[in-house]
């Protein structure tokens, strides 16, 4: 036998319980007479000491034992004597007196130490992931992710969805992004996609019959990657029929809401707070607004009117905005410090940073001058200054404005500390745009995927005015991250037939493309909707990590690649001759 207990149990059992532990020496600590090393399982770690006085024997092996050999031990529990209690573990009170000792592997010493204290590159963890796995923080969310995904099954199978696999070799699925494609042996010259997400399958599920699917799915994009996207990614997929977007949503509140009971401090109350796409991008500049923190971005337009400002009135000429928002506390920035934050928006794409600052009733600014009484006074009403504010403008086209102020603000946030990953801020990002414009091919696109539905009300505006159709889509945004999203689906087929072209893809071409999906829909389609969260993401988020790389077992490095495995990699000439596939 190994091993009667985790060594997380031995904290539960009486003094002098005899047990056989297994895992991992680490830091042995000759002290002349007794020899010591804690032993590390999964669930924790213990110190074990041998005593060369009562077995020789066992000393001298004891004494060869090197740091991250594996070991089968067995021994009496005993308590530490008086003052040599650790306090910062749970085992801290009691040690293992050795009996016996089996070792049962050997390691070299490991490329970086097993020791959560010690800073390790990221580049070395991820070539010996498995040797980063022993270290607390990385088991630790793989734990709190192993929990999160039970939970949710869970939680979803006993609100009636079943669990429902689908293809990975399938067709690609329109989701906006570049598919990773695999070539077929036995149909030369053609291709599988995997999919993007399962949109179709879960679709095709609901014309099925089956009313309620969810599936902790497997998604591969070919895109740039960032901290929060990896090229292969897993999403709680979810789909029902017959419920109303109210309802859904709810449901889907009811899913979070439990979630954060089990796995956060806080716990949100329903419903979640709901904000237009228009206001999000006006107010916080962003579709993905944090709000943990207030300081909403304004629209100094008009006022900028008001002045003899060059910078605004060319902007207000080509139509542009004047954007302004308040950085409390920012009047004590030095004029070095203002530089560094107008080269920071400057990178970021805007064309510089106009600032003024007000200390105590006074503004003062190398602009000021430019600022008419009335344009000051409407600034005061407008935001509502207080003494040690700093006020900054960004002047641009209206969209750009937008973007470089809501990185600003939550630059502003940050500065100020008023992110903590502590608090949580869930929201729902409603009335989206149905379309935007791709400026490159000069067409309409699907802001979210081509299967989202209009608003009823606004289908009239579809030939008229199709910018201004609203979707019955919604993202779910946590502390700043989209988490998740999703979409009333078309389960019209001739509404379906004349949003693919909208969007500029021919009756032909869609028939060619999604031909099985318009046949579906004809074959009495239920109404459904539904959405996928990011599991990566929540898993990041509720475990206070940075990037979502932290809360995945192998994940992908920037470029793509697994340092551990060197993928992706050249193959044999004989696997792409069996495919017909020639390189150039
Ligand atoms: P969407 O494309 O918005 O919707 O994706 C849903 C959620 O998946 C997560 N996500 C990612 N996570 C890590 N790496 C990535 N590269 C990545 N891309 C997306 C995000 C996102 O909110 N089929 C639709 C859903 C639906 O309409 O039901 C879809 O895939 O958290
Ligand atoms: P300039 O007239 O280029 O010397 O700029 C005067 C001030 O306006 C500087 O602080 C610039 O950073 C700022 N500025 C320039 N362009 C913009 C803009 N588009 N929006 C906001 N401020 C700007």
């Amino acid at each position: 036998m190994y091993r009667s207990h985790p060594i997380e149990e031995v904290t539960t059992l009486p003094i002098g319980t005899s047990v056989t532990l297994s895992g991992w020496v680490q830091s042995v600590r000759d002290h002349g007479g007794l020899l010591f090393f804690d032993l590390r399982d999964r669930s924790g770690v213990i110190q074990v000491v041998v005593n060369p006085e009562t077995n020789a024997l066992l000393n001298d092996l004891a004494k060869s034992l090197r740091d991250e050999w594996v070991l089968s031990l067995h021994g009496r529990i005993a308590e530490r004597p008086a003052g040599t209690h650790n306090k910062t573990v749970p085992t801290g009170s009691i040690e293992i007196q050795v009996q016996e000792l089996h070792v049962l592997n050997t390691c070299p010493t490991p490329p970086f130490p097993i020791d959560d204290r010690i800073e390790v590159s990221e580049a070395l963890r991820l070539t010996y992931r498995y040797l980063d796995m022993r270290r607390g923080p990385l088991r630790e969310s793989l734990s709190l992710r192993a929990e999160l995904t039970h939970f949710i099954r869970n939680y979803l199978h006993d609100h009636g969805f079943w669990d429902i696999e689908t293809p990975i070799l399938t067709r690609s699925t329109p989701e906006g992004a570049r598919d990773f494609l695999v070539p077929s042996r036995l149909e030369k010259g053609s291709f599988y996609a995997l999919p993007q997400s399962p949109q179709l399958f879960k679709q095709l599920l609901m014309v099925g019959g089956i009313e309620r699917y969810y599936q902790i799915a497997r998604c591969f994009r070919d895109e740039d990657l960032r901290a929060d996207r990896q090229p292969e990614f897993t999403q709680v997929d979810i789909e029902a029929s017959f419920l109303t977007m109210d309802q859904f949503l709810f449901m889907m509140e009811g899913m979070i809401q439990s979630v954060f009971e089990r796995f956060s401090t806080s716990t949100p109350s329903r419903p979640f707070m709901r904000i237009t796409h228009k206001e999000a991008l006006e107010k916080y500049g962003s579709d993905k607004p944090d709000l943990r923190f207030g300081l909403p971005i304004q629209n100094a337009t008009e006022l900028a009117r008001k002045t003899q400002f060059r910078v605004f009135l060319d902007v207000l000429e080509q139509k542009g905005s004047v954007l302004v928002q308040r950085f409390p506390g920012g009047a004590s920035f030095s004029r070095k410090e203002i530089d560094e934050l107008t080269q920071w928006t400057i990178d970021q794409g805007a064309k510089g940073l106009a600032w003024l600052k007000l200390e105590g009733d006074t503004f003062q600014s190398p602009i000021l001058k430019f600022f008419s009484e009335e344009s000051l006074n409407d600034l005061r009403t407008l935001l509502q200054p207080e003494s040690g504010d700093l006020l900054l403008f960004i002047a641009d086209k209206t969209d750009l404005a937008q973007k470089i102020s809501g990185q600003l603000r939550l630059k502003i946030g940050d500065a100020l500390g008023l992110r903590s990953t502590q608090t949580h801020s869930l929201l729902w990002v409603v009335d989206f745009p149905l379309f935007e414009w791709n400026e490159d091919e000069n067409r309409l696109e699907a802001l979210h995927h081509p299967f989202t539905a209009p608003r009823r009300e606004d289908i009239h505006l579809l030939e008229t005015d199709p910018l201004s159709v609203r979707s019955d889509a919604y993202d779910l945004v946590l502390n700043g991250t989209e988490l998740g999203g999703g979409s009333v689906r078309n389960f019209e087929p001739h509404l379906q037939e004349r949003l693919f072209q909208k969007i500029g893809i021919s009756p032909e071409s869609a028939r060619e493309r999604f031909g099985f999906l318009l046949d579906a829909l004809t074959f009495g389609a239920p109404p459904h909707l539904g959405m996928a969260l990011g599991l990566d993401r929540f898993a990041m988020l509720l475990s206070g990590q940075e990037s979502i790389r932290d809360v995945i077992a192998f994940p992908k490095t920037q470029k793509g690649t697994c340092l551990l495995t060197q993928a992706p990699s050249q193959v044999d000439p004989n696997q792409l001759r069996d495919l017909g596939i020639r390189q150039i």
